[in-house]
C-alpha cells in the first residue's frame, strides 16, 4: 500500500493503524511497518502504571497494533533487558516511562539503528539525542498545585504562622520530581525564608537545586515512612506538632500517614495538611478518612489517549500533535512534549471529579 493510500484511507475515516508504509521501516528492510509497540514501565506495585500500561495496551490492541507491555520491577537492568528485548522483536515504536532517566541512552541507541520511534512516557529521558517525542502532565504545574493549596489552607498570604512543616520530594533518579519539588518550593520557599513557614527537621532544601537531598529513591512507601519516623522522633519531642507536610505524590503520602499514625496522630483539627499526586485507591480513602488533605489527580486515561494519537500519527507517518518545545531539555535536545493539565482533587470533589467520570469506582474506595 503506498503513502498516498494511506492517507487517502486516513482521509476516508478508516483507521489505518498497523498497515501504514510509514517511513520507520522493518528491522529486515521490508517496504511495510506493522504497527508493533514495545511498553516498558516501570512497576506493578503502583496502581497508576498498571492503569497507563494495560490502558495503552487496549488501545492499541483495538486498533490492530501488535503490543508487547512489559514490568520492570523498578530495577533498571530489567528494564534496559526489556527494552532490548522489544528491539529484538521488531518493535517499531516504544513507548518508555523510565526508571532511571539518565541511564537508558546506549539502548535508545540500538532502537534508533532499527529506525523505532521513542516515545517518553510521563517521565523524561535524559542525556540521548534518541528520544522523539515526550507525552507527559505539566510536571511544574503538579508541585505549584501542590503548594498553592498548602498556601491557602493555613492563610499564609494573610500573614499566617508560623506552621511547622516537614518537606518531602520524589526519586532522585526520576526528572520529574525536580519539576514537582521547584513548582511546590517556588511558592513555598518565600514563607520559609519569612519565617511564617518553620521546618524543625532542617530538611528544607537552600534551593530548588537541592531538592534531591530530601528525595526519596524509588518513591518508596516504607522509606517515606521511616524517614518521617525519624524526623518525629529526632525533632518533634515535647509536643511540638507537625502542621504540613509536602508530599509530592501518594506513594510517599502513604509512608508519612503511616509514620504519624503510629505517632498518635488522629484526623481531626491537630492533623497536618499532606499533599499527594496519583489519586491512587488508598489515598483517596485516605482523603475521606481525614488521613490526607489533597491529591494532585492526573487522568492517566488522556495520558493513554494522548499517547496513542501520536502513536497513530507516526504510524502514519504525519505530523505529530505537541504543545510544548522549550521545557524539556534532556542534555542533548529539547524533546518536543504534550503535557496535560492536572488538578486538584479534595475530599468534596472525589464524587464529581474521580466518580463520575468513571477514573474510580464508588465501591474502590468504600462510597
Ligand atoms: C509520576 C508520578 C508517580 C511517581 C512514582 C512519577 O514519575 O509522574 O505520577 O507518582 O513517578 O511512581
Amino acid at each position: 500500500m503506498s503513502l498516498k493510500t494511506v492517507v487517502a484511507i486516513a482521509a476516508a475515516g478508516v483507521f489505518v493503524l498497523g498497515i501504514s508504509a510509514c517511513s520507520s521501516g522493518t528491522p529486515s528492510g521490508g517496504s511495510k511497518a506493522d504497527c508493533s509497540v514495545g511498553i516498558s514501565m516501570p512497576t506493578r506495585s503502583l496502581e497508576r502504571w498498571i492503569n497507563d500500561g494495560e490502558g495503552l495496551q487496549a488501545k492499541l490492541k483495538k486498533a490492530g497494533c501488535s503490543v508487547d507491555l512489559q514490568y520492570a520491577d523498578n530495577k533498571t537492568d530489567q528494564q534496559i533487558s526489556q527494552i532490548q528485548n522489544q528491539i529484538a522483536g521488531g518493535a517499531t515504536i516504544l513507548v518508555v516511562a523510565a526508571i532511571d532517566g539518565s541511564s537508558l541512552g546506549p539502548v535508545l541507541a540500538q532502537a534508533k539503528k532499527q529506525k523505532a520511534t521513542v516515545i517518553a512516557y510521563d517521565r523524561l529521558i535524559n542525556g540521548t539525542p534518541d528520544v522523539d517525542y515526550y507525552a507527559t502532565f505539566d510536571n511544574y504545574k503538579v508541585g505549584t498545585l501542590q503548594g498553592q493549596y498548602i498556601e491557602t489552607s493555613l492563610g499564609l498570604k494573610d500573614g499566617k504562622g508560623p506552621f511547622n512543616l516537614e518537606p518531602f520530594a520524589g526519586s532522585p533518579d526520576d526528572n520529574n520530581a525536580k519539576f514537582f519539588f521547584a513548582g511546590a518550593w517556588d511558592v513555598l520557599s518565600p514563607y520559609v525564608k519569612s519565617g511564617q513557614l518553620v521546618v524543625p527537621s532542617g530538611k528544607a532544601p537552600k534551593s530548588d537545586d537541592d531538592w534531591a537531598s530530601i528525595g526519596i529513591q524509588g518513591w518508596a512507601s516504607d522509606k517515606a515512612q521511616s524517614e518521617m519516623d525519624n524526623r518525629l522522633s529526632s525533632f518533634y519531642a515535647g509536643g511540638k506538632k507537625v502542621n504540613v507536610v509536602l508530599s509530592p505524590n501518594d506513594s510517599l503520602a502513604i509512608g508519612i500517614e503511616a509514620s504519624l499514625k503510629s505517632a498518635g496522630y488522629k484526623p481531626g483539627s491537630d492533623y497536618p495538611i499532606i499533599s499527594g499526586q496519583d489519586a491512587d485507591k488508598a489515598n483517596v480513602k485516605a482523603i475521606l478518612a481525614g488521613e490526607q488533605s489533597m491529591t494532585v489527580w492526573k487522568d492517566t486515561r488522556a495520558l493513554g489517549e494522548r499517547t496513542f494519537q501520536m502513536i497513530k500519527s507516526i504510524d502514519a507517518g504525519t505530523k505529530v500533535e505537541v504543545n510544548d518545545t522549550k521545557t524539556y531539555d534532556n542534555g542533548k535536545k529539547v524533546v518536543p512534549s504534550y503535557l496535560l493539565t492536572p488538578e486538584v482533587v479534595t475530599k468534596a470533589d472525589v464524587k464529581t471529579k474521580l466518580i463520575d467520570s468513571g477514573f474510580l469506582k464508588a465501591s474502590d474506595v468504600g462510597l
